[in-house]
C-alpha cells in the first residue's frame, strides 16, 4: 500500500508531531503520458514551516488534509512518457509520499548522476548551492581580505556560502549552535572562525572574531543576530538577507532594532528568494561541479530513514539538531 504525509492542522508556534498525519493513500497508475515515481530523498528545508500557516507568501500555503510538498529525488518506475524511461533519477516538487504520480511528467527534472550523488541535485548541486552562490557572489561580493560573516554556517545553504567566500579571498567566521558544529566549520570546511552562538554573548564573539569589522553578512537567522551584525558592520558593508528562521515559530514578529546603522554606515541590505535566479542553475552548475568533484568543495548530508519519520526530520532540523543538509531517505537509491 502506498502511504504519504499530510498536514494535520496548522502549528501555532512551534510545529509539533501532531501536526502531521501518515495516511495510505491509493496506488500510482500512469495515464497516456504520465510517470510514477519512487521517493529516495525528501528535502526538509526551512520555509516549509510557513507554508504551513494560512496566509500570502512566496510559496503557497499547504492545506489541512492535503500531502507535504518538496523537493524530492525519485526513480521512474513506470513511465507513460517519451521524455522519461523506467530506472531514471529525476526531482521535482512532488508530495511526501512512498510513490506519486507526476502527471504528463509535468515539471519533472531529470538528473545527470554523471555530476555527483543523486542527492546532491537537492542540496549542493541545487537550490541550497545556488541560494549560497547567488547570496555570496552577486549580492555579498566580498573582495580579498574583507571579512564574511555567516550565521547558521554549518547548514545547507551557510557552508556553502562560507565556501564561496573564502575562494573569492575574503575572511569566513561562522556561527553555529553546537561545539560539533563549529568543529565542522573549522576542521571540514575551512572556515577561518567560527563560535557557538549558544555560547557566547554575540558581540564578544563578534569582536574576537571579526576585528575589523564586517564587510558581508550572510544572514540565514535574522533577529538578535542580525542585531549584532548591524553593530560590527563597517562601513559600506552587504547584507544579502537569505532567511530570517530565528522568526518562523515565533508566535508574533518581535522586530529588529539598530535599523539605523543601515543610513549612518550605508550599508546594503537585500533580501533575496531563490525562486528569481533558478534560469542561472546552468552556470551554477558548469562552475561549482567540478569543484564538488575534485573535493575542492564539501559537502555535508544529514540523512534521517523512513517516510514516516520526515515529520520528526523536519522539526529537528528547524531546532538544530542536523549539521548540514537534513534528507530523508524514502527508499534505496537502487529502489526500481
Ligand atoms: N532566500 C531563499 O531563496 C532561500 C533559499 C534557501 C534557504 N533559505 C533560508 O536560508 C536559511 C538556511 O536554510 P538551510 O536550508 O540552509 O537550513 P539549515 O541552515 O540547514 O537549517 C536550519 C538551521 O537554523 C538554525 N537555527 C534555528 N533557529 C535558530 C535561531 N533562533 N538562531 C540561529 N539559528 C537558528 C539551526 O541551527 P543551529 O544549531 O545553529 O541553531 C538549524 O540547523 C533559512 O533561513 C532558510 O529559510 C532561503
Amino acid at each position: 500500500m502506498n502511504t504519504r504525509i499530510v498536514l494535520a492542522r496548522r502549528p501555532v508556534g512551534w510545529v509539533e508531531e501532531s501536526c502531521f498525519a501518515v495516511e495510505s493513500c491509493t496506488e500510482p497508475q500512469a495515464g497516456p503520458g504520465d510517470v510514477v515515481v519512487q521517493s529516495i530523498y525528501l528535502s526538509t528545508d526551512p520555509y516549509l514551516r510557513g507554508r504551513m500557516n494560512d496566509g500570502p507568501s512566496y510559496a503557497a500555503s499547504f492545506q489541512v488534509g492535503h500531502p507535504i510538498v518538496s523537493r524530492v529525488v525519485a526513480r521512474v518506475i513506470d513511465s507513460r512518457h517519451e521524455g522519461f524511461a523506467v530506472g531514471d533519477y529525476v526531482w521535482g516538487f512532488l508530495d511526501w509520499a512512498q510513490r506519486s504520480l507526476v502527471r504528463r511528467g509535468q515539471g519533472l527534472q531529470r538528473i545527470d548522476a554523471s555530476l555527483g550523488r543523486v542527492s546532491h541535485a537537492v542540496s549542493v548541486l541545487g537550490m541550497p548551492g545556488l541560494t549560497a552562490w547567488i547570496g555570496v557572489a552577486e549580492l555579498g561580493r566580498p573582495v580579498p581580505g574583507e571579512t564574511v560573516y555567516i550565521s547558521s554556517a554549518e547548514g545547507a545553504v551557510g557552508q556553502l556560502a562560507g565556501q564561496f567566500a573564502r575562494r573569492m579571498g575574503a575572511r569566513v567566521v561562522g556561527s553555529a549552535g553546537s561545539d560539533d558544529k563549529v568543529a565542522f566549520l573549522r576542521e571540514r570546511c575551512g572556515f577561518d572562525a567560527a563560535f557557538n552562538y549558544k555560547a557566547r554573548d554575540l558581540d564578544d564573539a563578534l569582536r574576537e572574531h571579526c576585528p575589523d569589522g564586517i564587510d558581508v553578512y550572510f544572514d540565514n537567522v535574522g533577529g538578535a543576530t542580525l542585531e549584532a551584525a548591524l553593530r560590527h558592520a563597517n562601513v559600506a558593508a552587504r547584507f544579502p538577507v537569505c532567511g530570517m528562521i530565528s522568526g518562523y515559530n515565533a508566535l508574533e514578529d518581535p522586530g529588529i532594532r539598530g535599523l539605523h546603522a543601515l543610513l549612518v554606515k550605508r550599508i546594503q541590505m537585500t533580501g533575496f528568494i531563490i525562486y528569481d535566479h533558478v534560469h542561472k542553475l546552468p552556470a551554477y552548475l558548469a562552475r561549482v561541479a567540478p569543484w564538488v568533484r575534485r573535493g575542492e568543495v564539501v559537502f555535508h548530508e544529514d540523512i534521517v530513514q523512513g517516510l514516516e519519520r520526515a515529520p520528526a526530520a523536519l522539526i529537528g532540523m528547524l531546532r538544530g539538531e542536523a549539521i548540514g543538509k537534513r534528507l530523508v531517505q524514502v527508499a534505496p537509491e537502487s529502489a526500481a
